[in-house]
């Protein structure tokens, strides 16, 4: 099977087309029948070198970049910011800079500054994945995103998608709207009005104040997380009155279709943007989520790594 992708980096949404997006999202749902094997491992990637390089907290996407990574036997380097020379005042470049002298030859890149992946992609010879840029874009999670609906609802094209939470700080709700939206779906966001954008720069979504317009027979419904660390100052009384107001909960989610499906990133905080009592809601697929990351992620290193090559 040849490999084309037409990309060497994936640093935001907006350059794929819907032709790229469906191939990485066929490519993802070949790979998962490896994932379910006895031995989960193909020699795809065999001499690769991945460095996973998160200069802010992660858990699903820094392990599941490494479970991608190994599964297609390539070789992970990890490097978490601290514990590293950034504490005794490396800089941003010189660090990716010496991670490449040590053989990387894809970098997948989290770090507190909007382009800061952008950035790297012009100082490496290598590809450059964006793994979270500040507010700006988390097109991983998009892309994962877009796979497990299309488990659960088998496309996109009118669909009505309700983004729920802190919109304005949220890189994952950036790259979903635009993601949603390139495939077909229609797009509505509601949260608080300090954490939604104007609707001119909602990136084509419908801005709903209140929440129930947002839920009115929605299939999908995405609940974000507070992105207290990047507020400043204080954008809402506390999250007492977030939950009472803009919390999902059984009885507000009966607005929605009934076989409406509910999702979110993650980390959850329970008793804010979702209900304790919607933990064994029957419809989250929030593990789903996890796990389509895996298969998204192998997809992308494969694309981005093998591209002109001709893949075993
Ligand atoms: N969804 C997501 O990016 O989770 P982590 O911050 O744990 O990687």
């Amino acid at each position: 099977m040849a490999v084309e992708f037409p990309h060497r980096h994936l640093l935001e949404i907006r350059p794929l087309s819907e032709e790229d997006i469906w191939t990485i999202l066929k490519t993802a749902r070949n790979l998962k029948e490896v994932l379910k094997r006895p031995i989960p491992k193909v020699p795809t990637l065999r001499g690769k070198v991945v460095a996973n390089l998160f200069f802010e907290p992660s858990t699903r996407t820094r392990l599941s970049f490494e479970r991608a990574a190994k599964t297609l036997s390539a070789e992970v380097l990890n490097f978490s910011a601290r514990g590293s020379s950034l504490e005794k005042g490396e800089n941003l470049l010189d660090t990716v800079k010496n991670v490449e002298a040590l053989g990387a030859d894809l970098f997948v890149l989290r770090h507190p500054a909007s382009g800061a992946p952008h950035f790297i992609a012009r100082h490496v010879k290598g590809g450059v994945i964006n793994a979270g840029d500040g507010f700006h874009e988390h097109p991983t999670q998009a892309l994962l995103d877009l796979l497990t609906v299309l488990e659960a609802k088998g496309g996109f094209r009118g669909l009505k998608v309700a983004i729920i939470g802190d919109i304005r700080h949220s890189r994952v709700a950036h790259s979903d709207i635009l993601a949603f939206r390139k495939m077909g779906a229609e797009v509505f966001v509601s949260g608080p009005g300090t954490l939604l954008p104007p609707e001119r720069e909602a990136l084509g979504a419908r801005v709903c104040y209140r929440l129930e317009s947002a839920l009115e027979s929605a299939e999908v419904v995405i609940a974000l997380r507070v992105q207290k660390e990047r507020h400043g100052r204080a954008l809402f009384p506390g999250f007492h009155e977030y939950a009472r107001y803009f919390g999902l909960t059984r009885k507000n989610l009966e607005l929605t279709s009934p076989t409406a499906i509910l999702m979110h990133p993650g980390p959850i905080n329970w008793g804010v943007e979702l209900a304790g009592e919607l933990m064994d809601f029957p419809r989250q697929v929030i593990l789903d989520q996890v796990e389509n990351g895996v298969a998204v992620r192998m997809a992308l290193l494969l694309l981005l790594l093998k591209s002109g090559e001709t893949a075993p």
